[in-house]
């Protein structure tokens, strides 16, 4: 009998078992696991925004909403867009998804034929990778490191380019290493997608998380963009909103209707609850978006110190609520380093190697505890990174 998974469709790749269902089932067998893998806040959704899906629901938004998104949900969109210096959309081009990352996907099956080049930094956000694959499309890593900060360059992307390059996405601030490209640097990487006619996927959802000074600029209003950026986006980080599901992206008017409809086809449309929350977070007081983000930022200054205390070397965190540290600085593979600092610490950070990062050297740890869970991981951390010197030392 034909084995049951020959019969997966070519485009599906066979990975090993994922590292991260590996950690998962090393996890579940641990009581009192502190948790810094996923890019979920646990901060709660501000009250009223939550109060607003409530009273949504008491009156009737259980039904479909319009394929594109509630149109006052997409207006609002619009001027959220404008109010942090991006480009002005009409309601009409932009389409609100479950969660940014159904927008990737969406993307990716209306841009890109067999073969076409998709440029994305490396590491860099892995369904963007997952997305590339399924589509036949032929993924191009642009290879980062710790001594540029990780920060992809105008140069860096020229020297990608090939004819068959259609795609560059640019994620700013980065997952998983929390880089922001300085605002001068995003204008010559847009002069290079003018001059090579690629088309951007500009994923801005952590736009609003920056520290130190540092500013994300917005891709569409850059000369010559306006026609060939997609800016991708989402309530879920800035107001703490991953679980209602809420993203959207905006683009030209010439691609978004076809967009639109595998949109339709995938989703019929985003939840009308969330989509309710989504416009009250757009509309209502701001101060919330500053409340979260200086919590990570106190967050980001802890683990950082502690990590320079264990002598780890890290990107510096200038944006996004990640940091990404080099763990194979203790003297193992960043992967078994994960492994043993679960087992052993009950403590869960994900190997950069999920990120597509072709070292093994690397680790993302989210910012997703109060300052005293960070300072308890870092305590957990060390015993671990103790024990593994020790050995090492010894042998
Ligand atoms: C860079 C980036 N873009 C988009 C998303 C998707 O977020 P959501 O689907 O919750 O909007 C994520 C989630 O982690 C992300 O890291």
């Amino acid at each position: 009998m034909t084995q049951v998974r020959t019969r997966l469709a070519h485009r599906v790749r066979q990975h090993d078992k994922h590292i991260i269902t590996r950690m998962m089932d090393i996890a579940s067998g641990l009581p009192d696991v502190i948790k810094l893998g996923r890019g979920d806040p646990d901060l709660d959704t501000p009250e009223h925004i939550v109060r607003a899906g409530q009273e949504a629901l008491g009156s009737g938004a259980t039904h479909y909403t319009h394929p594109m998104g509630m149109p006052e949900l997409r207006r609002a969109i619009a001027d959220d867009i404008v109010r942090h210096g991006g480009a002005r959309y009409a309601p009409e081009h932009i389409v609100v998804t479950p969660g940014g990352q159904q927008a990737m996907f969406i993307i990716a099956l209306g841009l890109l034929d067999a073969g076409d080049e998709m440029l994305l930094a490396s590491p860099g956000y892995n369904p963007y990778i997952q997305a590339a694959e399924l589509t036949d499309a032929r993924l191009v890593q642009i290879r980062m490191s710790l001594e540029t900060n990780f920060t992809l360059t105008a140069d860096m992307v020229r020297e990608h380019v090939t004819p068959r390059s259609k795609v560059l996405v640019l994620i700013n601030p980065a997952n998983p290493t929390g880089t922001v490209i300085p605002p001068d640097e995003v204008a010559r990487i847009c002069e290079v997608a003018v001059e090579r006619d690629l088309i951007v996927v500009s994923d801005e959802i952590y736009a609003r998380l920056t520290y130190d000074g540092h500013r994300a600029q917005p891709v569409a209003v850059l000369p010559g963009m306006r026609d060939r950026t997609i800016t991708l986006s989402g309530v879920s980080k800035a107001y703490a909103m991953t679980g209602w599901r809420v993203g959207y992206f905006a683009g030209p008017a010439d691609l978004m209707p076809a967009l639109a409809e595998i949109h339709h086809g995938l989703a019929i449309s985003t939840s009308a609850v969330g989509q309710h929350a989504a416009l009250a977070a757009l509309t209502g007081p701001q101060d919330c978006v500053e409340e979260i983000r200086r919590t990570f930022d106190e967050r980001r200054r802890v683990l950082c110190a502690g990590l320079d205390e264990l002598g780890i070397a890290y990107a510096k965190p200038q944006g996004a609520f990640y940091v990404y540290a080099r763990v194979a600085d203790v003297g193992i593979p960043a992967t078994e380093f994960c492994e043993r600092l679960l087992a052993e610490g009950r403590v869960m950070i994900f190997p950069g190697r999920i990120y597509g990062d072709h070292t093994d050297d690397f680790a993302r740890l989210s910012l997703t505890q109060p300052v005293d869970g960070i300072r308890e991981v870092l305590r957990r951390m060390s015993e671990v990174v103790v024990s593994i010197r020790t050995e090492r030392s010894d042998s």
